[in-house]
């Protein structure tokens, strides 16, 4: 399977969609050639955030492409739901905060394993997380 063959946008329906992203953005992490540090980071931080559409969302998708700027590539994920939303995102960016039953370590994590990071949310409207990480 290349990068050409797979679909950019992905369902986050199941605990298998999750597994499905992640396959996804390790394969077009590879293809821009990140190094095996930062294709974990990014994959890693696209697991969280999958599970995040997932568990707090209620459903979602992902879109995740190869991106360029100045001559260099990254990889782009994006995780947008239609869930609840977020009251206060800065409360729920820092470390062990959670209205769930984890660990509150998920987004202030994948915040720090990406280059990029961007939050927005409205309540009752839903949540789109994008994340970007670039070759060095
Ligand atoms: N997509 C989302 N929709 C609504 N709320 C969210 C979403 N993502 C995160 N949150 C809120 O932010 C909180 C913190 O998220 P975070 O991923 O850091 O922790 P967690 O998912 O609760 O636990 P962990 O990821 O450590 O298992 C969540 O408990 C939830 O309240
Ligand atoms: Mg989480």
């Amino acid at each position: 399977m290349t990068p050409a063959d797979t679909a950019d946008e992905l369902e986050i329906r199941t605990g298998d969609d999750v597994v499905r992203v992640r396959q996804l953005v390790r394969l077009k992490a590879t293809a821009v050639k990140l190094s095996l540090v930062d294709q974990t980071k990014l994959v890693t931080a696209a697991s969280e955030l999958a599970r995040n559409t997932l568990v707090h969302g209620g459903a979602g998708r992902a879109h995740v492409e190869v991106v360029e700027s100045d001559g260099r590539r990254g990889v782009r994920a994006r995780f947008s739901d239609s869930g609840p939303g977020i009251a206060d995102v800065e409360q729920a960016l820092s470390d062990g905060y959670t209205t769930g039953t984890g660990l509150g370590l998920g987004l202030g994590g994948s915040r720090r394993l990406v280059d990029e990071f961007d939050l927005t949310s409205a309540l009752g409207q839903g949540t789109t997380v994008t994340v970007v990480k670039w070759t060095r």
